[in-house]
């Protein structure tokens, strides 16, 4: 298998800083996934969006597109190929009821006529020249749905389905489903990609499929390299790793978006550290990068390293 490890769109979290800074630090995924563009009927893009479509030089980067309608996703797609992209992502995925409730999203798993028609509508729009990869859930309110989805998705050349084994109403909890991931091989010759709770080098190493990560890999972000059978991430990385995260937030953002960007990631990167939590609650009282920046310090150099499988 030439490329395994898959990096998740996250949004707020795996933005385009942030896939600058993990393949600088920790060495680079095979793929990144963009956290998603949502085009409307404006056709344009956000500014926000436009910067994570334009600072990508040199990285496989798969854009990654919400929609739910042709027109849209077509629009979104050429004006991603016209940037140098191969290959577009549609979103299955997002959970939140503002998104499903426009038909987008987790939203589409609702109805296969629907989706089979969106797909069609997709296919026959597609730039000339630019892959189209899937990124799904299994079902809306019952994983009995998968199959009749993946039947749906099988009538078209998509490029990899990328299945996260969770219903719209597990959210992210609970446990992934991944039986059902493993029935998929049976159903489709569609070229599979698992994603769904993968946090150990050893989880991540064991599949026959490419595996995305994001959470796993925002808590670990040496998890691939060590999947690979790298070293751990050393202090002086996960230093590194921060403080181009919090420098070039606060250059780019201003340093109140920049702390809330902070705030994320510490949900997930504190863990690295013993007795870090105490630490974590009071970065969240800051109200500046200067009243911030000696408590990560106090993280980053005083707490023990955690020591993981
Ligand atoms: C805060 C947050 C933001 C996310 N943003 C996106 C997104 O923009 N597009 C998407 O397809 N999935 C998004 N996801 C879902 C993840 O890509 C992934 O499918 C999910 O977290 C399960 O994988 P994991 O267990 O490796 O984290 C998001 C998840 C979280 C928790």
């Amino acid at each position: 298998m030439a490329e395994r490890f898959y990096a998740a769109p996250m949004e707020g979290l795996t933005t385009w800083l942030w896939r600058r800074v993990h393949h600088e630090v920790f060495g680079v995924a095979d793929k990144y996934f963009t956290p998603f563009v949502s085009p409307n009927a404006n056709l344009s893009f956000q500014r926000k969006e436009l910067r994570e479509l334009e600072g990508n030089g040199g990285l496989k980067v798969v854009p990654q597109i919400l929609a739910g309608r042709v027109d849209h996703f077509c629009w979104a797609a050429g004006a991603i190929r016209d940037m140098g992209y191969s290959e577009v992502n549609l979103n299955l995925g997002c959970p939140s009821g503002t998104v499903t409730a426009k038909n987008k999203g987790a939203g589409l798993l609702q109805d296969p006529d629907r989706l089979d028609a969106l797909l069609d509508g997709i296919f026959s729009g597609l730039p000339e020249g630019l892959g189209l990869s899937v990124k799904t859930r299994i079902g809306w309110r019952d994983d009995g749905e998968w199959p009749a989805l993946v039947k749906v998705f099988s009538r078209y050349p998509i490029r990899e389905l990328i299945v996260h084994p969770r219903i719209r109403s597990d959210f992210y909890t609970g446990r992934a489903r991944r039986e059902v991931f493993s029935a998929t091989a049976g159903l489709t010759r569609l070229p599979l990609v698992y994603n769904g709770d993968v946090t150990t080098p050893s989880d991540a190493a064991s599949w026959t499929v490419p595996v995305m990560a994001g959470r796993g890999l925002l808590a670990d972000p040496a998890l691939f390299r060590r999947a690979a059978g790298g070293p751990p991430a050393e202090r002086g990385e996960l230093r590194r790793y921060h403080d181009a995260l919090a420098e070039g937030y606060g250059e780019t953002l201003g340093a109140g978006p920049a702390l809330h960007r902070m705030w994320e990631l510490w949900a997930f990167f504190a863990g690295n550290f013993e007795g870090a939590d105490p630490w974590v609650k009071k970065m969240r009282k800051c109200r500046g990068l200067a009243d911030y920046r000696p408590l990560a310090d106090a993280v980053l150099t005083g707490c023990p390293l955690r020591e993981e499988e």
